[in-house]
């Protein structure tokens, strides 16, 4: 029997520590919390994502009455993105959250889904996405999904 320990790296830093063009898309997301649609949970999330086109989309957390049929955030977004742009990796992926009515002061972190998807996106282009979760207090970049989703399932099984 043996332990195997795993280690993931998360940079934490203040917002104004961020890199000019990653505090551009955390402002971006926080601009569009307000595009939520989350009247059950008051919980707004935002997403943006930054392409190797230069361009940049935004989504937000669309709930349901019937709760599983709502979509977060980062996949409303991811999805939408390689919907228009097949062919074109995501860069950055940044995040921003909102609960009745104030910025989170911590950073939220993607649910296992969302987690399991932005794997995949990784896979689809060959290319690790940054990801940005911004708080109003400090701010985690990932450098890749990698380092949220230790020993995770992917088509490598089906080989
Ligand atoms: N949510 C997201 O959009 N992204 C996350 O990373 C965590 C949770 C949404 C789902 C639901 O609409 C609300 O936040 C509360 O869970």
């Amino acid at each position: 029997m043996k332990k195997i320990n795993i280690t993931s790296e998360i940079i934490e830093c203040s917002n104004e520590e961020l890199d000019p063009k990653d505090k551009e898309l955390v402002k971006s997301a926080e601009n569009f919390l307000d595009h939520a649609y989350a009247p059950y949970s008051k919980f707004s999330v935002s997403a943006v994502v930054l392409l190797d086109n230069g361009i940049i989309l935004n989504g937000t957390n669309q709930e349901n009455a019937a709760y599983p049929s709502g979509l977060c955030a980062e996949r409303t977004t991811i999805f939408y993105a390689n919907s228009l742009y097949p062919n074109n990796k995501i860069l950055t992926l940044a995040i921003s959250a909102k609960y009745e009515g104030e910025i989170v002061k911590n950073p939220i972190t993607p649910c296992g889904a969302c987690r399991q998807v932005i794997l995949e996106t990784e896979k689809r282009f060959a290319s690790p996405i940054k990801i940005i979760l911004a708080g109003k207090n400090k701010c985690f970049i990932i450098n890749s999904i990698k380092d949220l989703l230790p020993l995770s399932f992917d088509d490598e099984f089906f080989e």
